[in-house]
């Protein structure tokens, strides 16, 4: 599961360590937030983290969140009156903080409509797990749009680090392609199939090396949607990982890198199924400007690794702003802070945490299908595999990089499984009994 394609993280995270030892001694004692953003509160150093099971539990933080709701009603109505004549905030720096700052409304998303109701009796929306009911919010905000963001929203999320919000970005760096990403024609992005049971079955293909030998195929391409992301190499692999690609998920990055680096297991470009849908997550700053090339059609006209490409020819001919969507800011947050918390968020290597493409991947196929099986994804014995299915001649051992907590994903994966939240392809019992004692 391990991206190889972030190594370069490594070298960021020794490169932000620096940052850090270079610039701490030159930061103001202590900083007026309340000052700093002109609306909100910082909401303190000793807010209670969670274990990453207890975290499902958000009871334990409900009087949080209502108090968080409460204090942001009454900040709305006055950002409303302030409305027009709004400005960006000033900027804030991540270098700013030594862990992961929490807002008071570190835990309020904005949500849409409520979805499509389902006819479906085994849908995971109706699932019996307590703990998963709570965390869950069926109708999250999952798709950023040029007619979702204005100003209040702007300032709200420049509280965060990307890809959770625009932290250390400038407004018009940001707001250029934002301006034209359209709003998405098929809202809720996977509809049932004609004819079915009401139910959206999806089948989420990761890259583990569990699947070499699987012979997974045939029930993978049987799923009504198939979920892929970044280096999906599937020419001469389709026994063990279908041929089908439904959704695919990406950042810029993982699309230019996986050109090159999975170009020896055959991989030639970005699967380019007839009616594809393509989804990123706008990772950084960088993804910003691929999106104003890949919405205008045209090169990328900034300095850097991107400059001069044409981001419209890295989707293998199936471009189509109907069919191109973009992950909200508030999705990706909600995820990390109801699912996927590690305590890697309390060191200084902060800014660069966050869960795997993969794990977003997952979380985008919960939110929009009602019946869910992970294929190569991490699991208990993933020692036994290679880093990744394509990986067949030679035996490699995953990576783990700075930026992604691989392992509380994997215990992640195999606690949704317990629950029958998700199906989690395994191929051994897992070892858990004497790992950890359950909690639900
Ligand atoms: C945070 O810590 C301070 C001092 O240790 C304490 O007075 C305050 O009640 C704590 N706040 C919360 C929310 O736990
Ligand atoms: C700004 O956008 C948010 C989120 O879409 C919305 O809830 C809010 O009402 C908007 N505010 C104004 C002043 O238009
Ligand atoms: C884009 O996709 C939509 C929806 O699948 C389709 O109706 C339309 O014809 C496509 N446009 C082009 C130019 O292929
Ligand atoms: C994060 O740090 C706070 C103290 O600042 C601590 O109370 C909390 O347990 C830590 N969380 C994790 C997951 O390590
Ligand atoms: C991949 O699977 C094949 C067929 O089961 C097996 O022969 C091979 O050793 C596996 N490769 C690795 C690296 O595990």
């Amino acid at each position: 599961m391990a991206v190889h394609v972030s190594r370069i993280f490594s070298v960021l995270f020794m490169a932000s360590v620096m940052v850090f030892i270079l610039s701490w001694e030159h930061l103001p004692k202590s900083i007026s937030w309340a000052d700093f953003s002109g609306m909100y509160r910082h909401r303190g150093e000793n807010i209670s983290y969670h274990s990453r099971v207890s975290f499902w539990e958000v009871s334990s933080t409900a009087g949080l969140t209502t108090k968080a709701e409460t204090t942001e009603s009454t900040k709305a109505a006055e950002a409303s009156k302030r409305a027009k004549n709004e400005t960006p905030m000033p900027v804030l720096y991540k270098k700013s903080f030594k862990m992961l700052p929490r807002w008071d409304f570190e835990d309020v998303y904005n949500q849409d409509a409520p979805p499509r109701p389902t006819t479906c009796e085994q849908s995971l929306r109706n699932s019996k797990d307590e703990s998963f009911r709570k965390a869950f919010l069926p109708n999250i905000r999952l798709f950023l749009h040029k007619d979702n963001i204005n100003m209040s929203e702007w300032n709200r999320l420049s509280h965060f680090n990307n890809p959770f919000g625009f932290m250390e970005y400038k407004y018009n760096d940001v707001m250029a392609s934002v301006k034209l990403i359209p709003k998405p024609e098929e809202p809720l992005l996977l509809r049932p199939k004609p004819g079915g049971d009401g139910c959206v079955r999806c089948a989420v293909v990761g890259a583990a090396g569990i699947l070499n030998g699987s012979k997974m195929g045939a029930e993978i391409d049987a799923h009504d949607y198939v979920f892929r992301m970044n280096g999906a190499v599937i020419e001469g692999y389709e026994d063990d990982v279908g041929s089908r690609t439904s959704v695919y998920v990406h950042t810029a990055y993982s699309m230019y890198a996986s050109l090159d680096y999975f170009k020896k297991y055959g991989y030639k470009g970005a699967p380019h199924d007839e009616g594809i849908k393509y989804v990123m997550i706008p990772e950084g700053l960088r993804d910003f400007q691929w999106l104003e090339g890949l919405l205008k059609g045209e090169k990328i006209p900034y300095e850097g690794r991107f400059h001069n490409i044409e981001p419209r020819t890295y989707y293998s001919g199936q471009y189509n702003e109907s069919r191109f969507y973009v992950l909200h800011q508030d999705f990706l947050r909600y995820v990390r802070n109801r699912f996927l918390q590690t305590p890697h968020l309390n060191t200084s290597a902060w800014p660069i945490v966050r869960p795997t493409n993969g794990a977003f991947a997952l979380f985008l196929a919960l939110h929009t299908c009602d019946v869910v099986s992970a294929y190569g994804f991490m699991t208990d014995d993933y020692k036994k595999y290679s880093n990744y299915y394509f990986e067949k001649a030679v035996k490699t051992n995953v990576h783990f990089y700075v930026n992604h907590d691989y392992l509380m994903e994997k215990d992640v994966w195999k606690d949704l499984h317990n629950s029958k939240v998700i199906r989690l392809y395994q191929r051994t019992e897992p070892q858990t009994e004497k790992e950890k004692p359950k909690q639900r």
